[in-house]
């Protein structure tokens, strides 16, 4: 049965007219645009109030769209051949052209032509590409024959958006968003840059560094931080990203954290179900003890706490094993450690 729906039209309607619309894909929610139109991708920027220098995802529907637009290499075929339609964005060489202004720009200005518009790269010379896995996101991507532009659609620095409900907390009911249901995965894609000799995962993300290594061989990880006010190699690395409003502790430590949570008056706590809190005025969730469980509902626990605005968050970090590198890399970016924490309020 197709998706095509209502919704899906209008989608369309709103895209061709350098318009955003919300869309779901397996990792999470996207605020999609355009990519080759400047007019459309500096809105996104607008609404996200994004800095420019933050480079955006090109989604497209398939291997040979992408090509159209980045210099794909033999690892990229390889990787695309076996995580595609998936989790995994290849940062590329943009290809020629797409990196300049349109020769002809039709009214609206550059990028209303063919090639990839500069400001989704932040002037990069660079582009990010992934083929989502989600049926919505593919059936909109081949009806809009073209490259959709679409980070998280949250507002800049807050949580990740997980359903369409939180997409229109984030933004309102002004745009139209495309609702996919939950999404399967639950924190953004694995990027690995491939412009370079030994590629780099600038962001860990469902597709592990072993399983990219079973198809190209060693690649490294990119450790640190970036400055937000540079044109971030990956804007996921700047040090405070997905944070909810209210302030967010991780608990390295269980049973000293346990008794940190009774200096507060309402706390949050986001377990992965192994600890037993005892709080008259905690809300507690319990995400899961698998590691695509946990990541699934790490977000929407996330906004569930956020909303009951607490004093402050506890989250239980996960194990230092590869499987759960994703979620430990989100947990760090939302939270301080425990150690920053003042004295003990005396009332
Ligand atoms: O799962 C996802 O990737 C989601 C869904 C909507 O596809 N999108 C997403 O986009 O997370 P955003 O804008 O929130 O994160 C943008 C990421 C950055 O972390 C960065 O790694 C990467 O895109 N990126 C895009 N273009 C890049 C470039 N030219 N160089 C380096 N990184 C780039
Ligand atoms: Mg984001």
């Amino acid at each position: 049965m197709s998706i095509v729906n209502d919704n899906l039209s209008r989608a369309l309607a709103i895209l061709h007219a350098s318009g955003v619309v919300g869309m779901p894909t397996e990792t999470v929610y996207g605020l999609a645009a355009d990519a080759r139109s400047t007019e459309a991708v500096a809105k996104i920027f607008a609404l996200k109030g994004r800095p420019s220098t933050n480079p955006l995802i090109v989604h497209v529907a398939s291997v040979e769209i992408g090509e159209r637009y980045a210099m794909f290499d033999d690892r990229t075929r390889k990787l695309f051949e076996r995580f595609a339609p998936g989790a995994l964005t290849i940062v590329l060489p943009k290809r020629d052209g797409s990196a300049s202004p349109h020769p002809n720009p039709l009214p609206g200005g550059e990028g209303t032509g063919n090639a990839i518009s500069s400001l989704v790269s932040a002037g990069l010379n660079t582009v990010g590409i992934r083929i989502p896995n989600h049926p919505v996101a593919l059936e909109l991507l081949r009806a809009f024959d073209g490259p959709l532009a679409a980070p998280s659609a949250n507002k800049s620095n807050h949580v990740s958006p997980t359903t369409a409900q939180h997409v229109r907390d984030e933004f309102g009911p002004e745009l139209l968003v495309l609702d996919g249901g939950p999404c399967r995965v639950g924190i953004e894609s694995t990027v690995l840059d491939c412009s370079r000799e030994v590629p780099v995962i600038l962001r860990p993300g469902d597709v592990t560094r072993a399983q990219i290594e079973s198809v190209i061989g060693t690649v490294k990880t990119f450790e640190g931080h970036v400055d937000s006010s540079s044109a971030a190699m990956s804007p996921g690395q700047q040090r405070v990203h997905y944070a909810p409003r209210a302030k967010a502790f991780r608990m390295d430590t269980v049973p000293a954290s346990l008794d940190l949570l009774n200096r507060h008056s309402r706390v949050g706590v986001i377990t992965l179900g192994a600890i037993d809190v005892a709080h008259s005025h905690c809300q507690v969730e319990s995400i899961g003890t698998s590691p695509d469980e946990a990541a699934s509902r790490f977000y929407a626990a996330l906004r569930e706490i956020d909303v009951m605005s607490p004093d402050a968050i506890f989250i239980e970090m996960p194990p230092d094993r590869p499987e759960w590198a994703a979620l430990r890399d989100r947990i760090l970016r939302a939270t301080q450690s425990v150690e920053t924490m003042g004295p003990p309020r005396t009332t």
